[in-house]
């Protein structure tokens, strides 16, 4: 299927049919925020996930319950998603957790009055579209990728759902308020040393036991067991994990197993163009 089949252009991105509708957007616009939330702000394929099993666990001293008992789309709701609405958001206790694939400027108003606590995980461009490339083509709300080098065109023209990768991040690192930066790259390297940086954000004192038993946890191979997070128990036949899985590869650098010399070649030209005016220093730069 087509991206005007499945897709619908919202402030000037593609976002999909079936995680937004125009009840789900109104609810996501009249979301009242509370200080001590908790905002997952992500560009897809960059760590939301792995983000979304790591936090509950600093939250609840790492006692597993939540990460045991709860889907991870239920645990960590998509603010901006169908189920938002559903969840009743305003009965859950604080601190509350939710992801984001939107920009920093389509967050709702109440986000600016209260500015919650924010954690902006950051990917690689080039794994991201590897990633994305894969589960474009297993997921049934996505538009079949079909070649790689059409795909790559529409990843770096921001043709793809959530936009640009580099308005995403951009619009990211110029975000004000209560903001922590890490990158899939930094949790790759050393996880332990993330869980601990991420627990000093969010003022939760964990001993050294607890911060490896988290880390432990979260580890690829350990964290693609959890059925309440590899999506295997997500709608019957919309994802086709004989594809691709969910928690497909789980490194950094596999685009060199995707990209032609070229195709990378051409990615850092555009990259290069596209971020020159970025201060920030990238892990994978
Ligand atoms: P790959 O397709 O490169 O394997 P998101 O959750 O933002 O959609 O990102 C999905 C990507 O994060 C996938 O990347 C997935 O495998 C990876 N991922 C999820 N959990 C992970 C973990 N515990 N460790 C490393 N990578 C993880």
């Amino acid at each position: 299927m087509t991206e005007a089949e499945l897709y619908t252009v919202y402030k000037g991105i593609y976002i999909s049919n079936y995680f937004h509708t125009a009840q789900s957007l109104k609810y996501f616009n009249e979301f009242s925020f509370r200080p001590d939330d908790i905002i997952i702000a992500t560009y897809p394929k960059s760590g939301t996930t792995w983000t979304q099993e790591i936090v509950p666990l600093i939250i609840s001293g790492g006692d597993p319950a939540s990460v045991e008992t709860l889907p991870c789309w239920e645990r960590v709701p998509f603010l901006e998603g169908t189920n938002a609405s559903v969840y009743n958001l305003e009965d859950m206790p604080s601190p509350r957790v939710f992801s984001t694939h939107f920009l920093y400027d389509m967050m709702p108003p109440s986000f600016f009055e209260v500015k919650p606590r924010v954690i902006n995980v950051m990917r690689n461009p080039k794994d991201v579209f590897t990633s994305a490339f894969h589960y474009s083509g297993m997921a049934a709300h996505m538009v079949n990728p079909g070649p790689q080098s059409e795909f790559l065109q529409k990843f770096l023209e921001g043709k793809v759902t959530y936009g640009s990768w580099f308005n995403h991040v951009k619009s990211w690192l110029n975000a004000e308020g209560n903001v922590m930066h890490i990158s899939y790259e930094e949790m790759i390297m050393d996880l332990k040393d993330s869980v601990t940086r991420l627990a000093l954000f969010l003022r939760k004192s964990l001993d050294e036991e607890t911060i490896e038993k988290i880390a432990d946890r979260c580890i690829f191979k350990n964290m693609k067991l959890n059925k309440m997070s590899n999506y295997s128990m997500f709608v019957p036949g919309h994802m086709d994990m004989t594809k691709s899985e969910f928690l497909r590869k789980g490194i950094a650098g596999d685009w060199k197993n995707q990209l032609t010399p070229a195709e990378a070649e051409y990615f850092d030209t555009v990259y290069k163009d596209k971020m020159k005016d970025v201060k920030y220093t990238f892990k994978w730069e």
